[in-house]
């Protein structure tokens, strides 16, 4: 299995922060948000990792991470858009990492979601794509899933009346077929090529299973969402996992003296 991380996109939402910086480059505790993903990735046995990224700032997650090795992991980039051009979307930046996945089943995981467990990227007997649910408050927000005999039958974008409250996280496994499937995708009204409508794709064909995550999820797209996974990565003591597990990262003592 290969992994993949998306971490293109534009961050507006994070704004004037992204106009400087790469979103994934934007520090949740003292590390950049995208060794979060990486770790989740990591954490599943995962050693071949495709990062996907695109704009002014593409480079600044290539020069960061480089090609891994320290990590006992192999990282490779693909870029998803130049400067001035508008990125088209996470099933979009998916499609970038054809050639380097071939055949092989791909772990996908959302450059700015932070995960505060482990993720099992198994598939199930005869199944082609898998997407992690989470119970949430405010379903609205997100894309939900409709929930029935134990399948999901469709995930509805940012319904008005949403059907359960179980959410669809930034991971999911998929079949190389998807690529297959984006090639046929038109672009959403917000001129996007949507995940939702390749889960949605593999749900109508019967091919999609599920697993219900327990314990922290959440994006790191905003200010508040940041402050949030912030207080969650320091508090359960993941961050410091992760900075234990990396001794070349700083520590968090440095990191403090830094900013004093
Ligand atoms: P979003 O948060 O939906 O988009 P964004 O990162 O551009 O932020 P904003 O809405 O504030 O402008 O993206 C979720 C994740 O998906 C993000 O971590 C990056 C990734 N992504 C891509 O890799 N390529 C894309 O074209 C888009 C839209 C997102």
């Amino acid at each position: 299995m290969i992994g993949v991380v998306l971490a293109g996109g534009l961050g507006t939402r994070l704004h004037p922060l992204t106009l400087y910086t790469n979103k994934h480059m934007v520090r949740v505790g003292c590390l950049p948000m995208i060794e979060y993903p990486i770790n989740v990735l990591a954490e599943a046995g995962i050693k071949d990792i495709v990062i996907v990224s695109g704009g002014e700032f593409f480079e600044q997650i290539e020069q960061y991470l480089s090609h891994g090795n320290e990590r006992g992991l192999n990282f490779h980039y693909e870029n998803q858009n130049r400067a001035w051009e508008k990125p088209k979307g996470i099933a979009h930046a998916l499609s970038r990492v054809k050639k380097i996945v071939g055949k092989e089943d791909m772990a996908v995981i959302l450059g700015d979601n932070i995960f505060g467990m482990k993720l099992d990227f198994n598939l199930k007997e005869g199944m082609e794509a898998k997407i992690f649910l989470k119970e949430v408050k405010n379903p609205e927000r997100f894309g939900v899933a409709e929930i029935k005999d134990g399948k999901v039958i469709s995930i509805e974008e940012k319904p008005k009346k949403p059907k359960s409250n179980y959410v669809v996280t930034g991971a999911y496994v998929y079949k190389a077929n998807v690529f297959d499937f984006i090639e046929t995708l038109e672009p959403s009204e917000r001129g996007e090529l949507e995940i939702t409508d390749v889960n949605n794709w593999y749900i109508k064909r019967g091919k999609m299973c599920y697993e219900i995550i327990e314990g922290f999820w959440s994006d790191a797209g905003t200010r508040e969402s940041i402050k949030v996974a912030e207080e969650y990565v320091i508090k359960s003591g993941l961050e410091e996992k992760i900075l234990k597990k990396y001794p070349f990262l700083n520590s968090r003592k440095e990191w403090e003296k830094l900013f004093k």
